[in-house]
C-alpha cells in the first residue's frame, strides 16, 4: 500500500514558518488578486488565497470584475498596481473570459510583482534555464512535496500528463533542471499507458479521471494534480486512487495533496517578492 504524500501537513509546516517571518516585518507584503467573471472554481481558489494570506498577516485584496470588463480596463488597473509601491504582488486568476487576451494581460504585469511567474519575462527565464523572479506555484508546490519525502528526481523518468502553462509546461522545465528525464504527454499522445508504465514518477494534470493502477509501474510515485467534481458531486483527481495506491510506493491524494501546496507556494512567492523588493 502506497504512502500518502500529505500536502496539508507540509502546507501547515511551511505556513507556520512563514508566519514567524512575516511577523518580523514592520511593513507588510501586499498581494492583489484580480478575478474577472464568476467562474465558481476560481472564486473558491481566490477566497482560499485571501484567507491564507490574512492568517499570515499578509495584506490581501481581491478585486472582482464582471465578465464584460474590457481588456483595456484590466490593463489600466494592472498599470496602476504596477505603479503602486504598497502593492508587492499581483495575481490575475486564470482562466480569463475569452474576449481578453491572456498574453496581453500577463505581459502587462511587472516581472518583479509577478507572483505566479507567468509573465513572458519569467517564463522565458525558466525556459532558457535561468532563474525567474519566482517559480510558478503549482510546479513549485509539487517539487517541495517530493523533496519533503526525499524523492530523488536525478536520473529518474518523470512522465507528466498535461501541457498547460499553469502546470505541465513550467513543471517540465523545473524537473529537467533537476536532471530527470522528462516526457510530456497530452490529449493527442498515442498509447498513453505504454508511456506511463515506464514512469518512475507520474504527474497527472489533466482534470479528468484517466490514470488507473494497471497503467503504472510497480513502486512508482504518483502526483495527482487534477481536481474536479464527478457526477455524484464528489471531489476527484485524475488518478483512480484505489487501484493506483496498490501499485505505487507514494501517492498524493485529492483533496489534500497538491492543492494545499499550491497555496503554500503562493505565500512563499509573495514573501520572496517582498523581500527582493525591500532588499531584505
Ligand atoms: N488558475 C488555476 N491555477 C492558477 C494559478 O496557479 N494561478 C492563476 N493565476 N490562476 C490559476
Amino acid at each position: 500500500m502506497a504512502e500518502i504524500l500529505d500536502g496539508k501537513k507540509l502546507r501547515d509546516k511551511l505556513l507556520e514558518r512563514l508566519k514567524t517571518q512575516v511577523d518580523k516585518y514592520t511593513i507588510k507584503p501586499k498581494l492583489v488578486v484580480i478575478l474577472v467573471g464568476d467562474n465558481p472554481a476560481s472564486k473558491i481558489y481566490v477566497n482560499n488565497k485571501k484567507k491564507t494570506a490574512e492568517k499570515l498577516g499578509i495584506d490581501s485584496v481581491v478585486l472582482n470584475y464582471p465578465t464584460e470588463t474590457t481588456e483595456k480596463e484590466l490593463l489600466n488597473k494592472i498599470e496602476e498596481l504596477n505603479n503602486d509601491k504598497s502593492v508587492t504582488a499581483i495575481l490575475v486568476q486564470l482562466p480569463l473570459p475569452k474576449h481578453i487576451s491572456k498574453e496581453n494581460v500577463m505581459n502587462k504585469i511587472l516581472p518583479e510583482k509577478d507572483v505566479d511567474g507567468f509573465t513572458p519575462y519569467n517564463f522565458g527565464k525558466l525556459f532558457s534555464g535561468e532563474t525567474p523572479t519566482v517559480y510558478p506555484c503549482t510546479p513549485k508546490g509539487i517539487l517541495l512535496l517530493l523533496k519533503e519525502y526525499n524523492i530523488e528526481l536525478e536520473g529518474k523518468h518523470v512522465v507528466i500528463v498535461g501541457r498547460s502553462n499553469i502546470v505541465g509546461r513550467p513543471l517540465s522545465q523545473m524537473i529537467l533542471n533537476k536532471n530527470a528525464t522528462v516526457t510530456v504527454c497530452h490529449s493527442k499522445t498515442e498509447n498513453l499507458s505504454e508511456i506511463t508504465k515506464t514512469a518512475d514518477i507520474l504527474i497527472s494534470a489533466v482534470g479528468k479521471n484517466i490514470i488507473e493502477g494497471e497503467m503504472l509501474k510497480s513502486d512508482c510515485v504518483i502526483v495527482d494534480v487534477g481536481i474536479f467534481k464527478d457526477e455524484n458531486g464528489k471531489t476527484r483527481g485524475d488518478v483512480d486512487f484505489e487501484s493506483a495506491s496498490k501499485v505505487a510506493s507514494y501517492i498524493s491524494p485529492v483533496p489534500g495533496g497538491v492543492g494545499p501546496m499550491t497555496i503554500a507556494s503562493l505565500m512563499l512567492n509573495t514573501v520572496e517578492l517582498f523581500e527582493k523588493q525591500q532588499s531584505l
